[in-house]
């Protein structure tokens, strides 16, 4: 699982960007699943199984893309200047590393203040990738990046950029590989475009007409010193989402995830969010609606290049996950 979840941290591929990932994540899936298709969007869909009597289609979903930032302009002596790909923040970024689509790395570096202990807004920081002109700049105005931090296991404890998501996309490839029989049809979506609101799990959600919808998605935790005050803790088991900034979990979905867990004797925490969403709510909202929820893994330091989660948590929600798509579902 660790080294899934290394292969799939380490690939470039912010939104709108995901081709690399993608491809990475068929060559794992291909051999395990019925059919696998791209979408307009660049989702990756794949199902298994068929509805036999008394089951359902459920959709999975786990965003592909990551935060990143793009090229805006390109100065004269080489230095980029660039825009945030979704919510990135101005204090992770300098002294940190960027990577191009292009495969073009860069350090992030700041203007002098005036006040100095001031934050660096994102119009007095620059990308310099090494270049003393516009014309030799291998990097053109448009160009995409992620941030470039390497994979680190410290134990139990793993961290990286891009585990939103790549570590729901790691617990999804192994919920495919392990999942034996089921009476429902699963649909794996591996999203685009999550982290500029949701756009590739819109489309899939409209296409794929799910009974019932499950996100996987990173959530955040209050176990740090002096952090948000948030009942969710890295190594205290997946967390079934109740509430965040832009869902409102179906209660049916989240006493059905409660029940499940407990059946199966799996750790668990409930998660209120107070800011963030995830593809669940995209398909809660398509067509007429549809009973939805999310399985999160609780991660330290979201949005920064060194994210952290707990290796048991990811375990045990692809556990939860497998038990959950396994059984006919009965939402009560
Ligand atoms: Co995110
Ligand atoms: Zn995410």
């Amino acid at each position: 699982m660790k080294e899934l979840i290394k292969k799939m941290v380490e690939v470039v591929g912010p939104s709108g960007f995901e081709g690399a990932i993608r491809d990475v994540i068929r060559t794992e899936i291909a051999s395990h699943v019925d059919d696998i298709q791209v979408d307009a969007m660049g989702n990756l869909v794949a199902r298994k199984g068929q509805k036999s009597p008394g089951g359902i289609r459920i959709m999975l979903a786990a965003h592909m893309d990551e935060i990143g930032v793009l090229a805006t302009h390109v100065e004269e002596n080489g230095f980029v200047r660039f825009t945030t790909v979704g919510g990135v923040r101005p204090h992770t970024l300098l002294g940190g590393r960027v990577i191009f689509v292009n495969g073009t790395r860069g350090v992030i570096g700041g203007e002098r203040l005036e006040s100095p202990g001031s934050l660096h807004s994102f119009e007095q920081m620059f990308i310099d990738v090494g270049a003393t002109s516009r014309e030799t700049c291998p990097v053109k105005v448009g160009d995409f990046a992620g941030f470039d931090r390497p994979f680190a296991d410290y134990g139990d404890r793993l961290t990286s950029k891009a585990m939103d998501d790549r570590v729901g996309v790691a617990v999804l490839v192994e919920v495919l590989r392990t999942m034996e029989s089921s009476p429902n049809e699963v649909y794996f979506v591996f999203s685009t475009q999550e982290e500029v609101g949701l756009r590739g799990a819109t489309t899939a959600a409209y296409a794929v007409d799910p009974d019932l919808g499950i996100s996987v998605d990173v959530t955040g935790t209050g176990d740090t010193p002096k952090g948000s005050r948030m009942e969710v803790s890295l190594g205290k088991g997946p967390a079934i989402k109740v509430r965040d900034g832009g869902m409102i979990s179906d209660p049916r979905v989240v006493q059905w995830m409660v029940r499940s867990a407990e059946a199966s004797g799996l750790p668990y925490q409930l998660e209120v969010l107070e800011g963030g969403t995830t593809d669940a709510r995209a398909m809660q909202l398509t067509r007429a609606g549809v009973p939805a929820g999310c399985v999160s893994i609780p991660c330290r330091y979201i949005h920064s290049p060194s994210e952290m989660v707990d290796i048991h948590d990811v375990q045990n929600a692809v556990k939860l996950l497998v038990a959950l798509i396994s059984q006919p579902v009965s939402l009560g």
